[in-house]
């Protein structure tokens, strides 16, 4: 695996974000294909939001694996994608890998309602 100065950089970046991302405590969510998370979560008043959030924005396809990064586009070549417990997807990347999985929890945030990842906010659905 090669590692440029700038996924270092980048990496070193969101790292105080990745502590307080972890929507799924507060929203019920599923997988919508090819590349959406549809969720409704909890807004500060006490109301819900339902919104989509475009997952290609959030999670790049790393030689097979998946991984967090600002406008992977991992959907392109990621699919057979479906949600696996309160927090991961699992889904087959056009590689030898199989099936591999992603923790959603340690970069998408809920933000007042809506989802966050990389400075990408959902949109109402
Ligand atoms: C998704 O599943 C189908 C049926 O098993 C398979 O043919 C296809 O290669 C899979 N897609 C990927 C990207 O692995």
């Amino acid at each position: 695996m090669k590692f440029s100065l700038a996924t270092i950089t980048l990496g070193i970046a969101v790292l105080p974000e990745l502590v307080s991302a972890g929507f799924s405590a507060s929203c019920t969510w599923d997988w919508q294909d090819p590349k959406y998370v549809v969720a409704t979560c909890k807004r500060k008043d006490g109301s819900k939001l339902r919104t989509r959030q475009d997952m290609n924005l959030c999670i790049k396809n790393d030689n097979g694996y998946l991984v967090p990064a600002n406008n992977g586009q991992a959907f392109l070549t990621c699919a057979n994608t479906s949600k696996v417990g309160p927090s991961h997807i699992d889904s087959e990347c056009d590689w030898d890998e199989g099936y591999v999985s992603i923790n959603l929890d340690t970069f998408m945030e809920n933000q007042d309602g809506y989802l966050w990842c990389f400075g990408h906010r959902s949109a109402p659905y």
